[in-house]
């Protein structure tokens, strides 16, 4: 595993050769969504070309090779988090339907009138209206844990509001908007000390980091294949075996039962109970690409190439920017996932971003399902870049240069 070549990765997404206008396509939108390599196209297409069936259903060989393949996505995905078992993989919609299934599954079983759901405010709505829900039908307590001044979260706080009346701790791992990163492992610790269950949202940390599921020593992750190379419309939940076998599906229906009677129904064991009705093979199968790809570059150089790609950033925004940007989140770049969020001086983000699609650069602007924590901000809406595995410092540059010119042609104040 050598160094991270962003220039030979370009080859592989077909998409990078478009143009908006006649500017070259610059995609940092990826906390959104990521871009897809060929490989993944093709081994979706590959699957609906030679290996379509339904899953689990037929004796022929169609469906056994599609079993298989959806089993062999399982298996693939428990190696990428590091799982004990492939049976730990629950394949989803996307996270969000993942941290729903342990809200209604988990939460509504172990929450009572009086206990705490802690929470914090950067989190985004997916794992936030859930968990407000779970709260008021149970007449439970959501505790909303507060970010310091540099968006790092009030561990001190956190620590505080722990007690025994806490059922469940849930929190994302890497903040959509700071891309401040969490320490899950003193979270943990403090969470596990009062016998609360550990939910985590890996969203934003899943596609960009390594997260071993067992270091980490959580109970629960939710994440997305969009976000990490593959297709829409699959997700994944991990959970603990033993958590998962206590969980009732959040969903019934065909493929999630051993036995049915006019007066009984027995689930099937874990991860099946949870997948109600057809899957998406062919997602799974694109996923289990995906993660392949991710794995063969190692998530480490991952890691430290958006790490890299954010210190130039920061560099270059401080230098070219200073009196007209209003950057959020921790200014140590080790400390945030390959996320930059910022304002400038005198403009709304949405205007930002328009004005930024004429150079051809592609970036979220507005709340990024995060209301809670722009209200914290006390702002209406940010400009978000996030950067992958294709980006390069000569996009960081042409970037830097596009909001030098928008200054230079719009803003009429400064930051002081
Ligand atoms: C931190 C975080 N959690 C959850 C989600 C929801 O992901 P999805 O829309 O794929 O379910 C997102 C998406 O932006 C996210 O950034």
């Amino acid at each position: 595993m050598g160094k991270l070549d962003p220039y030979r990765i370009r080859e592989d997404f077909p998409i990078l050769k478009r143009r908006i206008g006649d500017k070259p396509l610059v995609y940092l939108d990826n906390a959104a969504s990521t871009l897809k390599p060929i490989q993944v196209i093709e081994a979706i297409a590959s699957f609906y070309k030679e290996h379509y069936s339904n899953v689990f259903r037929g004796v022929y060989t169609l469906s056994r090779e599609a079993t298989e393949l959806y089993e062999e996505a399982r298996e693939v995905i428990a190696k990428f988090v590091n799982a004990r078992s492939s049976s730990e993989i629950v394949f989803t919609y996307n996270a969000t339907e993942a941290l729903n299934m342990v809200a209604y599954g988990l939460g509504m079983e172990v929450v009572e009138e009086g206990d705490e759901i802690v929470t914090t405010v950067m989190e985004h709505n997916s794992n936030l209206l859930p968990w407000m829900h779970v709260a008021k039908v149970k007449k439970a307590r959501l505790v909303i844990v507060d970010i310091n001044d540099g968006g790092e979260l009030n561990y001190e706080q956190l620590s505080k509001v722990i007690s025994e009346r806490t059922k469940v701790v849930t929190i994302t791992h890497a903040s959509n908007v700071l891309g401040t990163v969490n320490d899950l492992k003193t979270i943990v610790k403090i969470a596990h000390e009062v016998g609360a269950v550990v939910v985590v949202d890996g969203a934003q940390s899943v596609p960009h980091m390594k997260v071993d599921v067992r270091d980490l020593g959580i109970d629960f992750l939710a994440f997305s294949g969009h976000k990490m190379l593959g297709p829409t419309g699959i997700g994944v939940l991990w959970g603990r075996l033993e958590f998962l076998q206590e969980m009732k599906p959040f969903k019934l229906g065909g493929g999630t039962v051993k036995e049915v009677t006019t007066c009984s129904i027995t689930y099937e064991d874990p991860p099946r109970r949870f997948e109600a009705g057809t899957p998406n093979v062919a997602g799974a199968v694109g996923l289990m690409e995906a993660a392949r790809y991710l794995m063969r570059l190692g998530m480490e150089e991952v890691h430290r190439h958006e790490v890299e790609l954010l210190r130039y950033t920061l560099k270059l925004f401080e230098e070219d920017l200073h009196d007209y940007i209003m950057i959020y989140g921790p200014r140590d770049p080790e400390k945030r996932c390959g996320i930059i969020t910022f304002n400038l001086r005198g403009l709304d983000s949405y205007t930002v971003g328009k004005m930024l699609d004429e150079y051809g650069i592609a970036v979220r602007v507005g709340t990024h399902c995060a209301h809670l924590l722009h209200q914290r901000l006390g702002v209406e809406g940010t400009v978000r870049v996030s950067y992958y595995i294709y980006n390069t410092k000569e996009e960081v540059e042409y970037l830097a240069e596009s909001l030098h010119d928008i200054v230079g042609n719009h803003c009429s104040a400064r930051y002081c």
